[in-house]
Formats: structure tokens, sequence, C-alpha cells
């Protein structure tokens, strides 16, 4: 039998059964939600109770972001409104707009982000209404601007002139028109729009996590947002996907695959893109983006990189495929977005926009049943120590 020390380090403390202390909180249920529900044994991801393939199908983004925050299909009448609302808040003060335009040179793009949603937040003019509809308009302002302020802080660095959202299109496909300057091929504009229904939600992840906790103090919604955006800056949850292409370009070509693969696991080192916390087998969104992935190869007819993909997927399922290890929603998505000319810095700032809905509509569902999250630390220190006045300690 261990005793309490050891079983703290080994990360789990039970007493009479229950537990009490379990490392990263995993498998603890911090909340009743009714947004999405996740089978990470089956691999199977539902967002208001319709599973992720149905929605990448037939939905946009503006339809699923409507469905997580409002818990159901919007009417044509609902989403034509919805949409609007969306377009006509995409702007964002110029006073944002120039801090986004004239920083310091290189900064991280999530630090970009990070400010500039919370200067958004000051010139809101719904900042100060606490009621149900001036908390949507806010939310709902928040999701819109991201998008122009990712493709604003590209041109700008790039020294290309700025484009203004076009109220024409779409949420995803204006996001390509802003940061490319034209108007994008409507199926690749489609193949983005799918990539964000599949990044726009997933139950409590560290991100959408840290957005809860921040709101459940009653703080503010933007609050909440910046929250979530400092915590998936972090590689182990955002920016996987970047590095799976710098791991790529490592690798070079498929046949050097295997022995990369099999060497990073001696050396206990981690292969981006695969393994997760709750998908113990395939990340459903793993399998729809890797379809695009493939397709958008064909279409260039550029297949190094998805040839490397499907290597690397296959030797690790070999290798650790029996530890739950498999790709995650991040190893196929960077082929993708690279296609899509999106730049690699950008490609979490990219997740931010897409999952900005997901925090959002957790913080809303919380806050109405809220409790202020407080868990407790199981003290490992010594149980008594004298205080040594300065002049006798060595
Ligand atoms: C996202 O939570 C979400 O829903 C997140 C997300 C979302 O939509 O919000 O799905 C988005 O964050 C996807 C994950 C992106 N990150 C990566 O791809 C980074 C690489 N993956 C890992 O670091 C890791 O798999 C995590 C962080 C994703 C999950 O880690 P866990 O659940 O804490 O797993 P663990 O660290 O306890 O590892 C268990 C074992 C260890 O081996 P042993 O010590 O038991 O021998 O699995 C091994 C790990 O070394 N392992 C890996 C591995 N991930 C875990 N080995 C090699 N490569 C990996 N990627």
């Amino acid at each position: 039998m261990h005793s309490n020390k050891e079983m703290v380090k080994m990360g789990v403390l039970e007493t009479g059964g229950v537990i009490q202390y379990s490392k990263g909180l995993e498998g603890v249920i911090a909340a009743l939600s009714s947004i999405s529900a996740i089978d990470g044994a089956q691999g199977k991801l539902i967002y208001r109770g319709i599973p992720i393939e149905m929605l990448a199908k037939y939905s946009t983004y503006e339809e699923t972001a409507y469905l997580l925050l409002y818990g159901e299909l919007p009417t044509k009448n609902a989403l034509d409104e919805f949409t609007v609302l969306m377009r006509e808040l995409r702007h964002i003060p110029p006073k944002v707009e120039m801090c986004i335009t004239e920083l310091p040179p290189n900064p991280h793009p999530m630090d970009i982000l990070k400010v500039a949603v919370a200067h958004s937040g000051l010139y809101d003019p719904d900042q100060y209404r606490c009621c149900r509809e001036g908390v949507m308009r806010k939310v709902i302002r928040i999701i819109a601007q991201i998008p122009t302020m990712i493709a604003y802080y590209h041109r700008a660095r790039t020294g290309q002139e700025i484009v203004p959202p076009n109220p024409e299109l779409g949420h995803a496909a204006n996001f390509l028109y802003m940061l490319h300057g034209k108007e994008p091929d409507e199926e690749e504009a489609r193949i983005f729009d799918i990539a964000m229904i599949l990044h726009a939600e997933h139950g409590l992840n560290a991100s959408t996590f840290a957005a809860m906790v921040t709101a459940s103090t009653l703080s503010d919604i933007n609050s909440a947002i910046v929250s979530a955006i400092g915590t998936l800056k972090g590689p182990l949850h955002g920016g996987a996907n970047e590095r799976v292409l710098k791991m790529l370009d490592e690798i070079g070509t498929p046949d050097r695959a295997e022995e990369y693969v099999l060497n990073a696991l001696k050396e206990k080192r981690r292969i981006m893109g695969f393994g997760h916390r709750v998908y113990k087998t395939y990340d459903p969104r793993a399998r729809i983006l890797k379809e695009y992935a493939e397709y958008l190869s064909k279409k260039y007819n550029d297949t190094k990189w998805i040839e490397m993909g499907e290597k690397i997927e296959e030797i690790m399922i070999r290798e650790v495929g029996k530890k739950g290890i498999f790709p995650n929603v991040d190893f196929y998505s960077g082929i993708v977005y690279q296609f899509l000319g999106i730049p690699r810095d950008l490609f979490t700032p990219v997740f931010t926009m897409a999952r900005s809905v997901g925090w959002a509509a957790h913080v809303c569902e919380y806050t109405q049943n809220n409790r202020i999250f407080r868990p407790r630390a199981y003290y490992t220190g010594p149980d008594y120590v004298e205080y040594v006045p300065i002049e006798q300690r060595r």
C-alpha cells in the first residue's frame, strides 16, 4: 500500500473510495453542461446532441455558433438576424486598429490577441450591460472581431494595406479575404468554415475551463475570453499544429518518418498532434481534417506533407496506439491551413477565432447557475517549523 505522500506523487489520493485529488483534475467532473459531449473511448463528439460529422457536412460556423450559444439550431429568420449582427460587429475601434498595427516587432500573435481583445472591451458600448441581451451582444462582438484583429495584425506586420471586412462574405470566407486581400476560392472557404466548426467547442478543455474560472467570480466576459486566450497560447494546448509542421520540416521526406518517430519515442519526446486527455482513440475531428488535407494535397499536387503525416500516423498507432495515443485535432489541421495560405504562427490565433464561441457558451451556461471555482491543494509540507530569527540562520 502506498503512503499518502507516494499517492499524492502518483497523482491520486483516495479517501474512502472518493477521489480527493487528481493531478490536472484528470477525470474530475467540474460542471454540468448540455453544450457538448465527448466519448473518449468511441471517439465521438456531439454539439448540443448533433454529431460533429453532421455539422461539418451540413452546417456553417455561424449556424454552429448559434447552436452552441442558444442551445438549438436557428430558424431561417433567426440565422439571418444572427448573421447580420455578426457582420455588423466585425469592425474594431480605430484606437484598437492603431494599437494592433503599431506594436513592437515580433510579438507572439496570441499576445496581440490578448491585448486587442482586452483593449476592444474598453470601447464596447455594451460593456456595463449585465442583462442576457447585453452579454450576448458583447459575446457576439468578440467572436466577430477576433478574425479582424488577426487579419489586421498580419497585414500590418507584412507591410500590406489593411483590408476591411467584406459584409458580403461569411465568417470564414471574410477572414481569408481580409488576410489575403482577395476573395477566397469558394471550395477553400468552405473547407476553412468546416475547420472552424470542428474547433468551435470541446468541453472543459484548459482554455474553456480558464474562462469559466474567471467568469465564476462574476468578472466580465471580456476578462474571461482574455484568460482563455492566454491559456490556449500554451503549446500543450494550442500551438501543437504549428509544431507538427515544424516536425514535418525536420523529417523532410516520408521515408525518414519511421526513424524520427522511433527515436523520439525512445527519448520520451512527444510527437505533436498526438495524444489527448479524453480521446483514447482517433479524434473524430482529425479524421475529417485528414480528408481535407488529402484533398488539398492532391489539388495543389504537393503530397509530401500528407504522405509524411500518414506515415507518422501509421507508426504512432503501431507503436503507442495500445496506450490510447492517436492523432488529435492538431495533427492534420496545420496541413490544411498551410494550403489555405495561413501563416503558421497564426494557426493558434485561428484556433482562438473558432473556439471563442465555445468559451462564451460555457461562460454563459455556467454563470446561469454559478458557483465560484475554488478547489483545494493537498498540503504536503512540514507540519510545524520554528521561526528562526535571521541572525541565527545559516
Ligand atoms: C488540444 O482538452 C482538449 O479538448 C484539448 C483540445 C481542444 O479541442 O480543446 O482537444 C485541443 O489541446 C489537443 C492536444 C494538442 N497538444 C498536442 O498535440 C501536444 C502533444 N500531446 C501531449 O502533450 C498530450 O497527449 C496531451 C497534453 C494532449 C494530453 O496529455 P495527458 O492526458 O496529460 O497525457 P500524459 O501526459 O499523462 O501522457 C500519458 C502517456 C505518457 O507516457 P508514460 O509516461 O505513461 O509512458 O502518454 C505519453 C506520455 O509520455 N504521451 C505521448 C504523447 N502524449 C502522451 N507520447 C508521445 N507523443 C505524445 N504526443
